[in-house]
């Protein structure tokens, strides 16, 4: 494959496809106002390593970003405090739902993974800890790397999810028992809660997560990550960002990949190119129906997965 490759037929055979899935899920009904997402929408766009974008079908629609902000979190914390962030959050598959209490009694409130909802809290408590206006600090890191200034909070689903919140209420405040999460409970909350209400596009999303494709480099050429770190962020995707489909979204799919409620789904061809999917229809486990079948179709008919 060229380097200047131009994804578009792929893109547009891919939807072609995607329209004729007899079943393409339900989405979240938990946080309600997700509930009313239409399941016949579907995007998707390839940004190559110039922050050149390819997209089909709804791909400049903005949705709910949910989980795949937990990738974004990760990275900015990484880059504030690295390796320290590991005594507080493991990096093994759960095997568990993204939302489950089960494990973290027995592991002593550490939960497995930054990507689960225990993980991703105790991610956002170390960002408040040590910036002090997480939400606002992953905005302002989406708006520069997508370089679209528009990106915002949607309050509506801030509300909802806050409404519907006691499961991750609970998480934080298990977890604070533990002295593993240090700041208070109900601002980590009010940002997790802001950080998973942010709207953005496939275009914002696969732009912004070009560091992840570019070894760690932003999209105006300084570093965020190192090279390694940039690898152990693909890792972790790779065998956590889908939660208890992970084996199966490596075995479909082959690449790094983080699913979020809202029915989104980022990916990462490190080298080559990011790709972000929406439709809001979910399987069970929490993920896009037609996301990851995009996903597989993509990475079968061009060739390219990190296997
Ligand atoms: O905290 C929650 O449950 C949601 N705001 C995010 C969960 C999510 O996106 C899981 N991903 N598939």
């Amino acid at each position: 494959m060229s380097q200047d490759q131009d994804f578009r037929p792929v893109l547009e055979q891919i939807a072609e496809e995607i329209g004729t899935l007899p079943d393409r899920g339900r989405p979240a009904d938990y946080i309600p106002a997700l509930a009313c997402a239409d399941p016949g929408r579907f995007g998707m766009a390839v940004a190559d390593l110039d922050g050149h974008v390819y997209g089909v079908g709804d791909w400049r629609t903005p949705f709910s970003a949910q989980s795949i902000t937990k990738v974004f979190t990760l990275a900015l914390v990484l880059a504030k405090e690295g390796e320290a962030l590991w005594d507080r959050v493991g990096r093994e598959p759960s095997g568990n739902p993204f939302n489950s209490l089960v494990q973290l009694e027995y592991e002593n409130g550490i939960p497995r993974n930054p990507f689960i909802n225990a993980g991703a809290l105790v991610v956002t408590d170390r960002l408040q800890t040590l910036g002090g206006d997480a939400a606002g600090e992953l905005l302002s890191f989406l708006r520069a790397e997508s370089g679209n200034p528009g990106l915002a909070v949607n309050t509506e689903v801030v509300a909802s999810e806050s409404a519907h919140g006691d499961r991750n209420a609970a998480l934080a405040h298990f977890m604070a028992s533990y002295g593993n999460v240090t700041g208070p409970v109900p601002v980590l909350l009010e940002h997790y809660f802001r950080q998973c209400s942010i709207e953005a596009s496939c275009e914002d999303l696969a732009l912004a997560a070009g560091f992840l494709a570019r070894h760690g480099i932003r999209a105006d050429g300084s570093r965020l990550l190192s090279r390694s770190q940039a690898k152990q962020v693909n890792a972790v995707m790779l065998t956590c960002g889908t939660y208890d489909a992970a084996g199966d979204f490596a075995y479909r799919v082959g690449l790094p990949g983080k699913s979020g409620v809202g029915g989104g789904i980022i990916a990462v061809v490190p080298g080559r190119c990011t790709l972000c999917v929406w439709s809001p229809g979910l399987d069970r486990r929490g993920n896009s129906v037609a996301g990851v079948t995009a996903l597989d179709r993509f990475t079968t008919l061009t060739g390219l997965s990190v296997f």
